[in-house]
């Protein structure tokens, strides 16, 4: 277990595609099956060894989650909040969690993300010690265009690129990412994108393009899906559900303490 790497699970947002639902508070607390959506990637931190994991959220929110989790005891680890006033990006989660990082790297996830899955947490463990400054991982799917892909011309990897219209891979990233410190300097030199918000596609750029980026490939037997759109939310839930349903046990089950 990596103990010593830290967690942050990023739940702010604004989560348009899925208004109204989410006019009034944020999609990582609706409902998936039978738990609140941000269990899943708690859950998640917490079965590969994070013990202490920090939660961006709004200003809104704050008084939510605080409600739903407390300081974590009853998920099995220590949890710490941090508010992002505006959605200026996933990358400004890097900055907004300045003082979690310690000497070591953190682990940073998404929070409408659901991945599980039979050597997940493995491959997990293996990126975490990766020599290189940043981790990220590839998952095949059929439609890349949503997500930020891996841009592959001749066999080599060019670069990653954000939606792309014509995607030259089927690899997205999900949204599960490792950071070195060095990433708190880059992330200061960012500019916004077209839409106004600091790109985590463009951090990791950053550190491919210094040859300091390790990619891990999530294969066959683990799942990963976003949940935010309706069908995506939808099956995510239909997904659980059935797994549950099939085989007699709870995904990410913190009352069992051990997830
Ligand atoms: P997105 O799905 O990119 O954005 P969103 O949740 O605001 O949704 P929409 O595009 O429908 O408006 O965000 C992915 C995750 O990152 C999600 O859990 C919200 C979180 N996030 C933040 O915490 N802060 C941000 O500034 C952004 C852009 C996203």
């Amino acid at each position: 277990m990596k103990k010593n790497i830290k967690g942050v699970i990023l739940a702010g947002g604004t989560g348009s595609r899925l208004f109204p639902i989410t006019k009034v508070f944020s999609k990582q607390l609706l409902p998936v099956y039978n738990k609140p959506m941000i269990l899943l990637s708690l859950g998640l931190m917490v079965s590969i060894g994070i013990e202490e994991i920090l939660i961006i959220v709004t200003k809104r929110d704050l008084i939510l989650f605080k409600r739903l989790l407390g300081n974590g005891k009853e998920y099995n680890c220590k949890i710490t909040y941090k508010v992002q006033l505006k959605p200026a990006g996933i990358a400004q989660a890097i900055t907004l969690a300045k003082s979690h990082f310690t000497s070591n790297k953190i682990l940073l996830m998404l929070g409408d993300n659901f991945l599980f899955g039979s050597n997940l947490k493995n491959v997990i463990l293996d990126a975490m010690s990766s020599a290189k400054g940043a981790s990220i991982f590839t998952y095949k799917v059929k439609s890349p265009e949503r997500y930020g892909v891996l841009n592959i011309k001749n066999n080599k990897i060019k670069n990653i690129v954000e939606k792309p219209k014509k995607p030259t891979s089927n690899k997205a990233i999900p949204g599960i990412y490792i950071y070195d410190q060095k990433s708190i300097n880059y992330v200061k030199n960012l500019k916004p994108s077209n839409r106004g918000e600091l790109e985590i596609t463009d951090l990791n750029n950053l550190y491919l393009k210094k040859n300091d980026l390790e990619i891990f490939h999530l294969g066959d037997g683990i799942i990963w899906m976003d949940m935010g759109t309706f069908d995506s939310y939808l099956e995510a839930s239909q997904f659980i559900a059935a797994t549950e349903k099939r085989q007699g046990f709870e995904i990410y089950d913190f009352k069992k303490n051990e997830v």
